[in-house]
Formats: C-alpha cells, sequence, structure tokens
C-alpha cells in the first residue's frame, strides 16, 4: 500500500472509530437533550405565565387538557426522558472532572450504572404519566 494510501486509510478507520464509541453518542445526546430542556423551559414558562394572566379558572381548564391529552402525555414522558438522561449522564461527567472513575472500562461501566438507574426512574414516571 502506498504511504498516502496507508494515511487515508489509518484517518478512515480513525474516523469511523470515533462514531462507533458509546462516549461519542453519549456526548451528542448530552448536548441535545440540554439544548432541549433549555427549549423546553421557555415554553414552560411562556405558556404557564400567559394562562395564568388570564385567571385561575384558564389556568386549572389549560392544565388539565394538556395533562388528559396523549399527544402531550407523550411529550412530557419525553421530557422527563431527556432529563433523567442528562442529569445522570451529567453526574458521571462530573464525577470524571473530579477524577473518579477514569479510564476507558469504568466510564463504560459507569455510564451504563446511571443509564440503568435513569432508565427504571423512567419507566416509573411513564407509568406514572400514562
Ligand atoms: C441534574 C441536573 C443537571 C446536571 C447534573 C447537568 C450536568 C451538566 C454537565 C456536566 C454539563 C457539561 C457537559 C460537558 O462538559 O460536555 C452540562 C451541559 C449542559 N447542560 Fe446540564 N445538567 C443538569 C441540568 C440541566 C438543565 C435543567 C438544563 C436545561 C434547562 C441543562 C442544560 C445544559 C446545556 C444546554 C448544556 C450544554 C451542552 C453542550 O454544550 O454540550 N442542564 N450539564
Amino acid at each position: 500500500m502506498a504511504k498516502n494510501e496507508m494515511a487515508l486509510s489509518l484517518a478512515f478507520k480513525a474516523k469511523t472509530q470515533v462514531w462507533t464509541t458509546i462516549g461519542m453518542w453519549a456526548w451528542i445526546l448530552h448536548r441535545l437533550t440540554g439544548l432541549g430542556l433549555v427549549l423546553y423551559i421557555f415554553i414552560h414558562i411562556v405558556l404557564m405565565s400567559t394562562s395564568l394572566l388570564r385567571g385561575q379558572q384558564a389556568f386549572d381548564a389549560m392544565l388539565s387538557y394538556l395533562m388528559g391529552h396523549p399527544v402531550f402525555q407523550a411529550l412530557e414522558a419525553l421530557v422527563l426522558g431527556a432529563a433523567l438522561y442528562h442529569g445522570f449522564n451529567g453526574i458521571r461527567i462530573l464525577l470524571f472532572d473530579l477524577g473518579v472513575g477514569i479510564g476507558v472500562r469504568s466510564q463504560k461501566v459507569l455510564f451504563w450504572a446511571f443509564m440503568a438507574i435513569a432508565a427504571i426512574l423512567w419507566a416509573f414516571s411513564i407509568a406514572v404519566i400514562f
């Protein structure tokens, strides 16, 4: 294999290896859920304050409509899932920053342990929502 081809093949391998690591997907999902939560907080504040301005009855009516609608229930479950993922993966990142569990193997164990806790809590909250 020519030198150029070898360099290209190594670069391709490195690039594809990055996309197959859990850490890369964990980071992408952390960023997406972080941005999603920011978006949700804005929508939440606008919706709550505008319906509160129209009085208690309007507020109660809006809330019971949202809580009874299957689409909004599914969205609520999604927000909870995003918060649980972001929170637990965030704790893993903070532990890493403090020097706890450094190393590829420990990181994998910590990631899946936190994801298991998040999944259990998510399943419980889904059961409560629906
Ligand atoms: C238990 C609660 C939370 C924990 C432990 C946590 C933890 C973290 C950590 C450690 C980071 C830095 C990630 C990195 O270094 O790559 C981060 C980023 C971020 N968080 Fe949180 N977070 C929490 C709640 C929230 C909430 C409620 C929101 C939104 C309202 C939020 C929005 C964001 C955003 C937008 C980023 C930047 C993402 C990026 O640039 O990659 N987080 N969070």
